[in-house]
């Protein structure tokens, strides 16, 4: 099957039931898109290991685990499946520094306002926007983790497959009074064609966006597949 949200029309991703018995058939662990390994530079840059870390749509992903390895102290973890819950939650019972609850991003009322320095979503909005209702839901979903976020200086860290096109009229609106700082990463595996001339270390950059939060009209995307990860950082 392949695991790619950006086919939204063939599976129900915005869809608990869809979750529930996907992770009922396939177990396991599995983590979309990038492991901890390539992420590792942008979160310890943004989200340091001493911060209160909610992870949203945590699935089945080892990510947590790693990120507990590299030295995080507190990880909260959430997912509307309560499959992937109850296994992550037997699974990890005696790792302290992570923990697991049922429960809905798009009302996360459990939680006071400013609990967490740093939000981490992948693939989690990018499923609410397979779903129906889906402008309603990334709404209510981003009120939320901006509620949840420290300020000043609170981050929310998003990786999707939403160029800035897609992502920004939902993540850029004023009200949450986000600086947003944007990388891309190819998929893991792509093979840059010889004729490329950038490094692995150019992906370390942020990408630079015009004043609405677009990419500037010259930028070719290297890979067609690319991950984008945008950083927003609450500023007051
Ligand atoms: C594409 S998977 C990503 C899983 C994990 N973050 C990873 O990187 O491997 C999307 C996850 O979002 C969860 N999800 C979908 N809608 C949700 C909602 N409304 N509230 C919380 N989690 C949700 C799904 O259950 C699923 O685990």
């Amino acid at each position: 099957m392949q695991k790619d949200v950006s086919s939204c029309n063939t599976y129900n991703y915005g869809d608990s039931l869809y979750w529930n018995s996907r992770y009922i058939q396939e177990g396991g662990s599995f983590d979309w898109y990038q492991r901890y390994s390539s992420l590792r530079p942008f979160i310890r840059k943004y989200i340091p290991p001493s911060s209160r870390v909610l992870v949203v749509g945590c699935g089945n992903a080892v990510m947590s685990e790693d990120m507990v390895k590299d030295g995080y102290e507190d990880i909260m973890n959430m997912d509307i499946s309560s499959v992937a819950i109850d296994m992550m939650r037997r699974k990890y019972e005696d790792i302290p520094q992570l923990k697991y609850m049922h429960m809905d991003v798009r009302d996360m009322s459990f939680f006071p306002d400013e609990s967490f320095d740093g939000v981490i979503d992948k693939g989690t909005l990018d499923s609410l926007m397979c779903g129906t209702d889906a402008p309603i839901s990334a709404a209510q979903m981003l009120g939320e983790v901006c509620r949840l976020l420290l300020k000043p200086g609170g981050t929310y860290m998003l990786i999707t497959y939403g160029d800035p096109k897609v992502r920004m009229p939902h993540i850029g609106k004023p009200v949450y009074n986000w600086k947003i700082t944007l990388f891309i990463i190819p998929r893991p595996g792509f093979q840059k064609p010889e004729t490329c001339s950038s490094s692995t270390k150019a992906y370390l950059e942020p990408v630079p966006i015009t004043e609405e939060g677009f990419l500037p009209s010259s930028f070719v995307l290297e890979d067609p597949d690319s991950h984008f990860i945008y950083f927003c950082k609450k500023d007051g």
